[in-house]
């Protein structure tokens, strides 16, 4: 208590009376004169004579509602008491030294502002009074704000609640201003502002203000607040309340369309979201139609229109509309928004399909797709790109220039959109063989395994035979056939001087190929060098014989001196049987050759030509 006393302001005496009587008596007071409720108050009552008194009496005063003067209580210098049953017996002390008497409220109340009245008696020195008003301040409760939970319309007339404000509890009574944002609401057609005053029994004030404001757009992200301004002891205070905002609903005067997805070009196919927005706040009903039938609704969710695979069907201009119920005069606001579906037809190719060419004829091909942007065409043939542009030319046609060739058409700008053809070109013409020479001789060992290989191009595809004169051990082990192409690989049996044809034919022409196979006979290790041609296999032969022919002769001889010479095969065969490897070949050799031919009759069973066999072989 003795602290919220020292803040007090001193004040000087309000009123200073006097006037002379005899003896001059002068009367002062001094004190705080603004205290708070339930602090306690000090007043001073200073006087003084210019003689001295011979006795002096002090009496301390207050008015009663009727102005009827009540005393509290009174000092002669010697005792001092407090009246009995008055509203201030219990709350008051009374003090005193020579010259000043000290009057102390403690606990004051609201009914203390009032003014007290100290009168000094000094019998023949005269009477003097004075008087001291007192202040009592007790703060406000912090101030409670409630906006409007409704939207505040700005096309209301009139201004419409936008909030009210409560402070309560104070003395004496506060005063609430009101604040948009930082600006001060002054009250004009815009700003109305209600009061409520009330006051309890306590005499305590209690303050509602309730703002009444005609709202513009920019409100919207306005905020409001109230002030509470109240005296304290010497002072003036304010604080505020905290920010409140209110929906401000306004009228839609423009609305926005936008294509949400895709993004860039649109093309068949894809699905189109269009937003339409209005600038009216709460957003207002949207309606969406196409410009050519304004009044068919299309089905929406909402502000989004959502146009599900696109057809180029589907170009053109879509209006939104707003139908704005805020709106005073009902004015349809309309937003459009051009949507362009991009397209790719599947791609013609010409020829169509399949072409048939004629060996060095030229074909001009081509391959369009249409389209509403630019587009950019490929030919590729087994993947290898070779050409740019729409038109292909084959120029002198060759069995090179068969085949499946594809045009893919791309659009640069949309590169979701593209498509292909393809067309496949077949080069007729006579058979051609894929070397080019067309007679081949070559020295083989007898009895060695040999490949010989016939490879053919053509259109229709050609018809290749093998026909083999000499060895007769042979088959044909691979036959690869194409479109327009047979690759024939036959494997054949060294064992005399051969010639092997291989006849490629179509409806169109034929050719052949010649293999002339030289054999070579084995003859032991130590001849084997020179015996590389016929002339030295017979020489080795006649050598050979003329051994033999020695040995026969010295037998015959051996056995004509014996005397017994037995004339018949036996004999020979002992002889064939000591024979040596290289005769045993040579002999073999020629045994071979009956049986298979023998054999050869037997499997083809009459004596068509060798040609024929592989057609057998085949089947
Ligand atoms: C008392 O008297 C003196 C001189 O006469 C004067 O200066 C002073 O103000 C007086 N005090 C009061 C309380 O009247
Ligand atoms: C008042 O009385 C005091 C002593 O009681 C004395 O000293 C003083 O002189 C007197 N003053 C006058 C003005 O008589
Ligand atoms: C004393 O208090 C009563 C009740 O509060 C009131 O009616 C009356 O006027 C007061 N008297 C004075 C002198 O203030
Ligand atoms: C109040 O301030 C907000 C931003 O803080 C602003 O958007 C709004 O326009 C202001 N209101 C007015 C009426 O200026
Ligand atoms: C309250 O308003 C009244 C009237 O405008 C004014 O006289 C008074 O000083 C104000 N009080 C405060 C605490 O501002
Ligand atoms: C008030 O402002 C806050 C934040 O800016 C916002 O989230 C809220 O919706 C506003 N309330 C109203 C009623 O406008
Ligand atoms: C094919 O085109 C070339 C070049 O244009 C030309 O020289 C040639 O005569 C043409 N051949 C035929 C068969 O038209
Ligand atoms: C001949 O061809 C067949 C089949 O391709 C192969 O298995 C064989 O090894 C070939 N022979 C020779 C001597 O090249
Ligand atoms: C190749 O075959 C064709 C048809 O079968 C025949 O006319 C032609 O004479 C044959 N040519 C040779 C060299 O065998």
């Amino acid at each position: 208590m003795m602290g919220k006393g020292t803040l007090l302001l001193l004040a000087l005496a309000l009123y200073h009376v006097s006037w002379e009587v005899g003896a001059e008596l002068s009367v002062k007071m001094v004190g705080d004169t603004e205290v708070y409720k339930a602090d306690f108050a000090e007043i001073r009552c200073q006087y003084n004579f210019s003689e001295n008194a011979s006795m002096v009496m002090v009496q301390w005063f207050v008015n009663d509602p009727r102005g009827k003067r009540i005393r509290i209580a009174y000092s002669d210098l010697i005792t001092r008491s407090k009246d009995e049953n008055t509203n201030y017996t219990k709350r008051i002390r009374v003090a005193g030294d020579s010259g000043e008497e000290i009057l102390t409220i403690v606990n004051v109340e609201l009914s203390d502002e009032r003014e007290f009245f100290c009168q000094v008696d000094g019998l023949a020195a005269g009477i003097e009074e004075g008087r001291f008003h007192l202040k009592v301040f007790d703060p406000p409760e912090h101030p409670v704000i409630e906006a409007v939970h409704t939207g505040v319309s700005v096309t209301n007339d009139s201004p419409s609640k936008i909030a009210t404000c409560e402070t309560s509890k104070g003395f004496p009574q506060p005063n609430i201003t009101w604040y948009r944002n930082h600006s001060l609401l002054h009250k004009n057609g815009q700003v109305h502002v209600i009061t409520l005053v009330s006051k309890d029994s306590t005499g305590l004030f209690t303050v509602q203000s309730e703002l009444q404001y005609k709202v513009t757009k920019e409100d919207k992200d306005s905020h409001f607040f109230c002030e509470v301004s109240y005296y304290v002891p010497g002072a003036v205070r304010t604080v505020e309340s905290k920010r409140v905002n209110v929906s401000v609903h306004y009228p839609t005067t423009k609305v926005e369309m936008w294509r949400e997805s895709p993004q860039g070009l649109v093309k068949e196919g894809d699905t189109v979201e269009i937003r339409c927005r209005g600038d009216g706040n709460p957003p207002s009903p949207i309606t969406f139609s196409r410009e050519q039938h304004p009044d068919e609704e299309l089905e929406a969710d909402n502000d989004l229109l959502v146009l599900k695979e696109v057809t180029r069907g589907d170009s053109g201009k879509y209006l939104c509309r707003s139908l704005d119920l805020d709106s005073v005069d009902y004015e349809d606001v309309v937003g459009n928004l051009q949507v362009t579906v991009h397209y790719l037809d599947p791609a013609v190719v010409v020829p169509k399909d399949s072409e048939v060419m004629l060996k060095g004829e030229n074909l001009t091909a081509t391959c369009n797709a249409l389209s509403s942007l630019e587009t950019k065409t490929v030919w590729s043939k087994n993947g290898v790109e070779i050409r740019k542009g729409n038109v292909l030319h084959l120029q002198d046609a060759t069995f090179d220039t068969a085949g499946h060739y594809h045009c893919e058409v791309t659009v640069p700008s949309l590169p979701g959109l593209h498509t292909r053809g393809s067309v496949h070109i077949i080069v007729q013409g006579a058979p051609q063989l894929r070397d080019v020479k067309k007679e081949v001789s070559m020295s083989e060992k007898v009895g060695k395994w040999v490949n010989l290989t016939c490879e053919a191009r053509g259109f229709p595809r050609p018809i290749v035979t093998w026909s083999i004169s000499g060895s007769p051990d042979w088959r044909e082990v691979v036959r690869k056939e194409t479109e327009d192409s047979v690759q024939a690989v036959m494997t054949l049996k060294v064992s005399r001087d051969t010639v092997a044809t291989c006849n490629a034919t179509n409806k169109i022409g034929g050719e052949t190929k010649i293999y002339t196979i030289s054999s070579i006979p084995i003859i032991g290790t130590t001849l084997r060098n020179t015996a590389v041609d016929n002339s030295g296999v017979i020489i080795v032969v006649i050598v050979l014989s003329i051994l033999l022919l020695a040995l026969l002769g010295s037998i015959l001889y051996f056995l004509y001196k014996k005397g017994k010479l037995p004339c018949g095969r036996s004999g020979k065969q002992e002889i064939t049987k000591e024979k040596t490897n290289k005769d045993d070949i040579v002999m073999e050799m020629k045994a071979d050759k009956t049986e298979n031919s023998v054999l050869l009759k037997g499997v083809n069973g009459d004596n068509k030509p060798p040609g024929d066999q592989y057609i057998d072989l085949r089947k």
